[in-house]
């Protein structure tokens, strides 16, 4: 065996997939989570070290205990709304944690490492699709930290010869086709899940945030991704970096497709066979009308294809993990203060 998977954050929402599609293909893996956000549940049995990426003596005790061979990273905040509100926290958890994780791998001469990063590092650019040679001018603190942490990994291959693979993702939605794990926030405000809380009446409606901006319907677009095609992708960059070098590679990962607020109800509504009240509001700050990503690197580079690529494919299978769990992973806590 090539040894242990490191993945932080894997008792998150995506994490939780990746931990789940890296079993399926025979690794070893070690979750890192404190559980704060995550689910002990949505682990389905995968091991794991609790406790803090900010905690710089435990991250090293764990790369000093086990043989890891290549560190995931999802262990981050990912709000951009309180990215604005609570900077402080954003560069701490996302930018101090990547670093502890990086100090550790460089102690113990672990190379590999694969990024969970954003469109948001973008910014509002020029052109759509988004490709990888776009500009990153990100216009809020969640952006910044996770450009910077492309910036660390280009200066740690300089300095000590490690490999990276940052993977850019649009919208992640959807749940595992088998409805094992899936989406489960406190408080929800992606907008699939709340348009099918809505559907399942659990929400009195959802509100649309703006229906002035320059685009066919008015509301905005944006490109959702399957949460299992990312997964995917991550195990694809894993074979890569093992097959050869790869120096320091980032990739987007979206559909191309662009999809509308409003035709996000509708498909909710159609895969539901419920109507979805729906409200007109403000526009939130922020939001860029259109954010549509190429996958064509990847596509090209690591032979990546979206298994469930189209929108309705993704709500069926969001649908099905609602509705087989209405109160999510059901461990709600009150939302406290972490660092
Ligand atoms: N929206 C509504 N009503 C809601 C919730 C969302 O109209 O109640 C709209 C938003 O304005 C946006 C779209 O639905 O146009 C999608 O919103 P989400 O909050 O689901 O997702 P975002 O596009 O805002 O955020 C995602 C990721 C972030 C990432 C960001 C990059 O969740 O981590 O894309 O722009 F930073």
């Amino acid at each position: 065996m090539t040894g242990t998977i490191l993945v932080s954050g894997g008792a998150g929402y995506i994490g939780s997939h990746t931990v789940l599609a890296l079993r399926e293909s025979g690794r070893d893996v070690l979750v890192l989570d404190d559980l704060s956000e995550g689910h002990a549940a949505a682990l389905l049995g995968a091991p794991l070290a609790n406790g803090s990426m900010l905690d710089r003596e435990f991250v090293r005790d764990v790369f000093r205990a086990h043989r890891i061979a290549a560190v995931f990273h999802f262990a981050a905040r990912c709000y951009v709304g309180e990215s604005v509100t609570d900077p402080g926290r954003y560069y701490r958890h996302n930018v101090v944690g990547t670093m502890n994780l990086l100090d550790a791998m460089v102690e113990t001469g672990v190379k590999r490492f694969v990024l969970s990063s954003t469109c948001a590092t973008y910014g509002e650019p020029e052109r759509m699709p988004i490709t990888e040679d776009l500009p990153q001018r990100p216009i809020n603190p969640y952006g910044a930290t996770k450009l910077i942490d492309e910036w660390l990994l280009r200066d740690y291959h300089r300095a000590h010869g490690l490999e990276s693979v940052a993977l850019r993702y649009f919208n992640a939605a959807g749940a595992d086709p088998q409805a094992r794990i899936g989406e489960d926030h406190e408080p929800e405000t992606h907008l699939i899940p709340i348009v099918i809380q809505v559907a399942q009446a659990r929400r009195e409606h959802v509100t649309v945030f703006g229906n002035d901006y320059p685009t066919q319907d008015g509301t905005c677009i944006r490109d959702y991704v399957h949460v299992t095609d990312l997964a995917d992708a991550h195990v694809r960059a894993l074979l890569a970096m093992e097959k050869g070098s790869v120096g320091v590679r980032a990739y987007n990962l979206g559909n191309t497709a662009g999809t509308s607020v409003l035709e996000v109800i509708r498909t909710v509504e159609q895969v539901s066979g419920r109507r979805v009240k729906s409200v007109m509001g403000a526009r939130r700050p922020g939001d860029p009308p259109r954010l549509v990503g190429s996958s064509a690197r990847i596509q090209a580079e690591l032979g990546w294809q979206p298994r469930f690529g189209d929108i309705k494919t993704i709500v069926e299978t969001a649908w099905r993990w609602h509705e087989r769990r209405p109160d999510g992973y059901g461990d709600r806590r009150p939302t406290t203060a972490h660092g």
